[in-house]
């Protein structure tokens, strides 16, 4: 059996760190209040002129580095991203003539926060069905770009930064001990399109548009959804929670990630926070998470590894995999 197995993985955050103190020159708000209700200490922001593709390609590279392979190794880019360079050509492309890459395709997954997961569950069909053998799995944003910076209660919660992912194909024996993706579940509910949007787009006002969140109703679905879809993936794979070694969640807020942990009965320090350090970076919360803990000895190979995330649609869904 074709199992998609990890390869290499590596990140890029700009290098402007924004700390809380930082908004309080311009909004009603405290650094106490920011770390009580979000566990957000600081982020990266982009400079100006920086796009996501120019993030992107930095943390691609270094994916590659960490794998050993250069870009024409690779038969396929699949990048998650909600704040694309343009509207189009896809911002995988950009990535992929950035990175001098003459071969495969290149293509982008728009699922908000659950962007990477839903780009790995592609990347994982497409290695399975035998149409790429390597695939670039990319999660990038710039969302200070799309922030409201009157609006205090979503514009001290985001952050820009990009990680990637590469997948291979491998021979495994079928059995929950391959390395590898094991199981994957992705679900979206759009009647709740509008509690997570951003208010401009293409055909509707050909304009960029600001992020709104009603904060409270997000975190109302948050943790049920997430606490169901990983359960999805365990059930998929015949594992229990406890056969789990790392969750690493989608890095949105620390209340959402322990409410989590503890419906699903999962002790925090097989948990990966990096929330902290990086504040909301949507699709590439994930990717950057996973290369910070793959870094720290936190993520090692053999490790039984369950990725998680919710997001604007909602859109959400988990990935169980054998790092
Ligand atoms: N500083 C100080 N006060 C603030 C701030 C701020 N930055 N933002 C809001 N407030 C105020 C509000 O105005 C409100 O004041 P009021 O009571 O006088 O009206 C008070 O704080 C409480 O506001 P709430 O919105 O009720 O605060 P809550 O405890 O719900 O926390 C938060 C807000 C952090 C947004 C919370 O609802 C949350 O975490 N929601 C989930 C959001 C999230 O993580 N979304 C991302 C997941 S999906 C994705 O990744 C895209």
């Amino acid at each position: 059996m074709i199992r998609a197995q990890v390869r290499g993985i590596g990140h890029y955050l700009p290098e402007r760190v924004v700390p809380n103190d930082w908004f309080t020159s311009f909004l009603d708000t405290s650094n106490e209040w920011i770390v009580s209700r979000s566990g957000i200490e600081r982020r990266h922001f982009a400079a100006e002129g920086q796009t996501t593709s120019d993030l992107a390609i930095r943390a691609a590279r270094a994916a590659l580095d960490d794998a050993g392979l250069v870009a024409d190794d690779i038969d396929s880019i699949i990048l998650a991203t909600s704040t694309p360079d343009l509207t189009f050509p896809a911002t995988a492309t950009i990535v992929q003539a950035g990175l001098g890459m003459t071969r495969g395709f290149a293509f982008d997954v728009q699922a908000v926060c659950a962007g990477f997961v839903f780009a790995l569950a592609n990347a994982n069909a497409m290695i399975q069905s035998g149409q790429a053998k390597r695939i670039l799995v990319i999660g990038a944003e710039t969302f200070s770009r799309i922030m409201n910076w009157e609006d205090r209660g979503t514009c001290v919660l985001f952050g820009d930064g990009a990680g990637a992912l590469i997948l291979e194909a491998a021979e495994g024996d079928g059995t929950v001990e391959d390395r590898g993706i094991l199981a994957t579940d992705l679900n979206s509910d759009g009647r709740y399109r509008d509690i997570l949007q951003v208010s401009g787009g293409v055909s509707s006002s050909q304009t960029t548009g600001h992020l709104m969140m009603a904060g409270k109703e997000v975190f109302r679905h948050a943790v049920d959804k997430l606490a169901q879809t990983t359960l999805a993936v365990m059930e998929k794979a015949g594992v229990t929670a406890e056969d789990i070694d790392r969750v690493v969640p989608h890095q949105a807020n620390i209340r959402i990630i322990t409410g989590t942990a503890r419906k699903l009965g999962l002790p925090m320090d097989k948990i990966v926070v990096t929330v902290q350090d990086h504040g909301n970076t949507s699709a590439a919360s994930i990717p950057l998470a996973m290369s910070v803990a793959k870094a720290e000895g936190q993520l090692r190979p053999g490790q039984l590894v369950v990725t998680e995330a919710i997001g604007g649609g909602l859109a959400w869904g988990a990935v169980l995999l054998r790092w």
